[in-house]
C-alpha cells in the first residue's frame, strides 16, 4: 500500500523523536519514499544525519539554508506529498497548526499541502490534557487532519498517563488505513466472523477446533485498508484486532456468535463467514467439574444454529460469502454448501494439502461461484488471499 508513496515526515522537538527513526525505517521497508523535515528543537533530540541515512534523502532543517532553492521547495514538497506525517508532534506545533502559523520550513510546507495530514502527539500528560491543547487538537480534527490518540503509560518526564508515542508499527498501520479511505471498498459495510467457537462442557473444559482466526483477521485488515467499514465478530484467538475496525465483538459460543451476527447483519453490504463455528454444543453445561467415573463418558450434544444458512434464507441484496474446510469430496461438499446456504461464493480449502488450512500463514483454496464457475488459486499468504477474495466481493457489489 505504501509502495512509491511520498511521505513527508515532520519531526518536532520531543523525546519520542528517537522512535521516529524506527518509523522511517519501517516506511522505507514498506516501499515509501520519505522526506524528513526537522524543526530546530527536533534537531536537539536526534541529529539530522540519522534521518538522512535512513531516509536516503537530505533532511531539511532550515528554511533559508537547505536546500538552496528554498523559495520553491516548500511548495514543491507540499505538492509532492501523498501523506504528511508529524511525528512526534509537540503541543507547540499542534498550537501553531491550529492557528495557521507558518514560521519555519515544517509549518510553512504544512500550510501549503493538500495531502492527508496525520499528527502523532507525544508530550507530558498535563500538557496533553490541557484544555488549550485539547481545543487545538479538536480544531485540527475539524479541518480534516487525522490526530492519533497517544498511548497511556510511563512518560519520559517521569509522569505516567496519556501522552506516549505509539509503536512505530502501529503508526504505519494507521497510515495504511488513512491512505485506504478512498479505496475501492469505500464506505461499504462488512460483517466478518473469524476464529473458532468455544462450547463449554463444565467450568474447566470446552469443545473447540484448530481455527486460528488468521484468515478472518486478514480479511478485516485488508477490507479496512480498501476503505470498508468493518465489524469483526471473533471467537477466542491470539491475534491483535486490526487498526480501524468500526466494531470488534468477542464471543465464545456459536450461540453468542449467532446473536451478534443477527444484531448487525441487516445494516451491512457484505457478510463473510470465515469463522469455524462448532456444529454441536453440549446439551447441558455442568456447573460443577465433571469427575472421573468409569471407563467411558458420554456427552450429549445438541445442534447449534447454522448462522450462514439462516442468513442465506433471509438474503435480499447482501453479498454472502462462506468458507469450508474439507478433507474429502472437497468440491462436491463445497458446492452443496454453496447452494444450501444461498451464497454468492464459497472459499474452500482442502485440509489434507500442505500449506492449506487453519494455523499457518498460507492457504490454498478453490473459489466456487454461484454461477458454477470454479477458480483454483495457488498457494499464497492469507493476507494476499484476503485481497483476492475482496477483489471478487467487489464484482458482486457492482
Ligand atoms: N457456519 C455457520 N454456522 C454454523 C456452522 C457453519 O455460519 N453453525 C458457516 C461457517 O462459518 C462457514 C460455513 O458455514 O462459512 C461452512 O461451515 P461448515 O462447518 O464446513 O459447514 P457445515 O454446513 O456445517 O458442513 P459440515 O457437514 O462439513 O460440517
Amino acid at each position: 500500500m505504501l509502495k512509491d508513496k511520498f511521505v513527508v515526515l515532520g519531526v518536532t522537538g520531543g523525546i519520542a523523536a528517537y522512535k521516529s527513526v524506527e518509523l522511517v525505517r519501517l516506511l522505507k521497508k514498506s516501499g515509501a519514499q520519505v522526506q524528513v523535515i526537522m524543526t530546530k528543537s527536533g534537531c536537539e533530540f536526534v541529529t539530522p544525519l540519522t534521518f538522512q541515512v535512513l531516509s536516503q534523502n537530505p533532511v531539511i532543517t532550515d528554511m533559508f539554508k537547505e536546500p538552496p532553492r528554498w523559495e520553491v521547495e516548500h511548495v514543491a514538497l507540499a505538492d509532492k506529498a501523498d501523506i504528511f506525517l508529524i511525528a512526534p508532534a509537540t503541543a507547540n506545533v499542534i498550537a501553531k497548526m491550529a492557528a495557521g502559523i507558518a514560521d519555519d520550513m515544517l509549518t510553512t510546507t504544512l500550510l501549503a499541502t493538500k495531502a492527508k495530514i496525520i499528527v502523532v502527539p507525544s508530550m507530558n500528560v498535563n500538557m496533553y490534557e490541557n484544555p488549550i491543547t485539547q481545543r487545538n487538537i479538536a480544531t485540527l480534527r475539524k479541518f480534516g487532519i487525522f490526530v492519533l490518540e497517544p498511548e497511556e503509560g510511563d512518560l519520559a518526564c517521569g509522569y505516567s498517563g496519556k501522552g506516549r508515542f505509539p509503536e512505530p508499527r502501529i503508526i504505519v498501520e494507521h497510515i495504511k488505513v488513512i491512505l485506504g479511505k478512498d479505496g475501492d471498498l469505500k464506505d461499504k459495510r462488512f460483517l466478518i466472523t473469524a476464529g473458532p467457537t468455544r462450547e463449554p462442557i463444565d467450568p474447566v473444559r470446552f469443545i473447540t477446533n484448530h481455527s486460528s482466526g488468521k484468515m478472518g483477521y486478514a480479511l478485516a485488515e485488508k477490507a479496512i485498508q480498501r476503505g470498508a467499514r468493518v465489524i469483526l465478530i471473533s471467537g477466542p484467538t491470539n491475534l491483535t484486532p486490526p487498526i480501524g475496525l468500526e466494531e470488534f465483538i468477542c464471543i465464545n459460543t456459536a450461540e453468542e456468535m449467532y446473536n451478534a451476527v443477527m444484531k448487525y447483519y441487516a445494516d451491512v453490504d457484505v457478510v463473510i463467514k470465515s469463522a469455524a463455528v462448532a456444529d454441536y454444543a453440549p446439551e447441558e453445561i455442568k456447573h460443577k467439574k465433571i469427575k472421573k467415573q468409569g471407563l467411558n463418558l458420554t456427552l450429549e450434544l445438541k445442534k447449534n444454529p447454522d448462522i450462514l444458512q439462516e442468513l442465506g434464507n433471509k438474503k435480499e441484496t447482501q453479498v454472502l460469502i462462506g468458507f469450508a474446510a474439507e478433507t474429502d469430496n472437497v468440491t462436491a461438499n463445497a458446492q452443496d454448501k454453496l447452494k444450501r446456504k444461498n451464497l454468492d461464493f464459497i472459499v474452500v480449502n482442502d485440509l489434507t494439502e500442505a500449506g492449506a488450512g487453519f494455523a499457518g500463514d498460507t492457504n490454498i483454496v478453490k473459489i466456487l461461484h454461484r454461477d458454477g464457475r470454479i477458480e483454483s488459486l495457488p498457494k499464497m499468504l492469507k493476507r494476499d488471499l484476503a485481497n483476492e477474495i475482496l477483489d471478487r466481493v467487489l464484482l458482486y457489489l457492482q
